[in-house]
């Protein structure tokens, strides 16, 4: 099992799309393992993306992820780091299929409703970044035998 780290951005959250997205993942049949709200400050951001720090938009992407309180999760399943990059779908919404939250959701790449890791590695780093070991939920749910041969 893999976990991964998703978070409704502040356009979300604001949007009321929390429960959409939440409701996305549980459907597929992903266990979310971690949850909270948090207003994400400054060094945060920064940190939490600090592969853009030299890109144009960054100071953009600081401001838009800092503009308002945000929804974090941890979530768990067979190969989740792909699978929840599927459901959300392309970065810009424009393009993102119909069906995906992105595509379904939104209308601006600077206003995507959700991030997702996007490699085993980055959903490692972002999951420390958000929360301690002690946040992170082990349970077996109800159903994992019809979810998985
Ligand atoms: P995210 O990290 O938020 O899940 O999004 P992503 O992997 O699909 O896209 P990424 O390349 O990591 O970009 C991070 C966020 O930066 C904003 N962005 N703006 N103006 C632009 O050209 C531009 N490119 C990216 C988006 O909000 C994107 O989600
Ligand atoms: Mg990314």
């Amino acid at each position: 099992m893999e976990r991964t780290f998703v978070m409704v951005k502040p356009d979300g959250v604001q949007r009321g799309l929390i429960g959409e997205v939440i409701s996305r993942l549980e459907r597929k049949g992903l266990k979310i393992v971690a949850m909270k709200m948090l207003w994400i400050q400054e060094e945060l951001a920064r940190e939490h993306y600090m592969e853009h720090a030299e890109k144009p938009f960054f100071q953009a992407l600081v401001d838009y992820i800092t503009s308002g309180p945000v929804v974090a999760m941890v979530v768990e399943g067979k190969e989740a780091v792909k699978v929840v990059r599927t459901l959300i779908g392309a970065t810009n919404p424009i393009e993102a299929a119909p069906g995906t939250v992105r595509g379904d959701f939104g209308m601006d790449i600077g206003r995507n409703v959700v991030h997702a890791s996007d490699s085993l590695e980055s959903a490692e780093r972002e999951i420390s970044l958000f929360f301690n070991a002690d946040e992170i939920v082990d349970y077996s749910k109800s159903g994992e035998e019809w979810l998985y041969e």
